[in-house]
């Protein structure tokens, strides 16, 4: 059975860790942008746990009406296993709690498994920011509530 929970400090790390090894190279946060994450306000970060090991996260950041969702990683061995879904949508019910009347992100144009997950979850593209990741456009995605 998995939980999933508020992570504190000694669960950093291993976030970290599944961070840098999924997240796609012109998205990837230093270690200390990273931890400093956890200490800004209107940011909220949920870890997905089973039999005590850290599968995945999701981090969002309150802005207006919307939740944006800052970053999604779920540890290789585990994707495709529906712990993303799990993420997404306790991030729906937490964003309709809070009154929130969308959740958006940017995604890499090239990250193909990424765009058909959120689209599979019923996020639209709404618009395209060009060059956001360098030399790559970012889709922006809004899922409404
Ligand atoms: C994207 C990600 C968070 C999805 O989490 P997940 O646990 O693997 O996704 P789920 O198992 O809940 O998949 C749900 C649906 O998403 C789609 N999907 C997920 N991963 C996919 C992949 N690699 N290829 C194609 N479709 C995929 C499928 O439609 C799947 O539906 P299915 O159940 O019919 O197969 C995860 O694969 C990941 O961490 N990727 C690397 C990090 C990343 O790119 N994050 C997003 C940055 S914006």
């Amino acid at each position: 059975m998995f939980k999933i929970i508020v992570p504190e400090s000694r669960h950093y790390d291993e976030m970290y860790k599944i961070h840098v090894s999924q997240m796609p190279l012109n998205d990837i946060m230093t270690k200390e942008n990273f931890f400093d994450e956890f200490k800004q306000e209107n940011r909220y970060y949920f870890a997905i746990i089973q039999d005590n090991m850290l599968i995945g996260y999701i981090g969002l950041y309150e802005y207006d009406d919307d939740l944006n969702i800052i970053g999604i990683a779920i540890e290789g061995k585990f994707q495709q296993k529906g712990y993303g879904s799990i993420l997404i949508e306790y991030a729906k019910q937490f964003a309709k709690e809070k009154n929130k009347k969308s959740l958006s992100l940017e995604v890499d144009e090239k990250n193909k498994n990424a765009i058909k997950f959120y689209i599979s979850k019923g996020f639209v593209v709404t618009n395209i920011r060009k060059k956001y990741y360098k030399d790559n456009d970012a889709f922006v995605m809004f899922l409404y509530l």
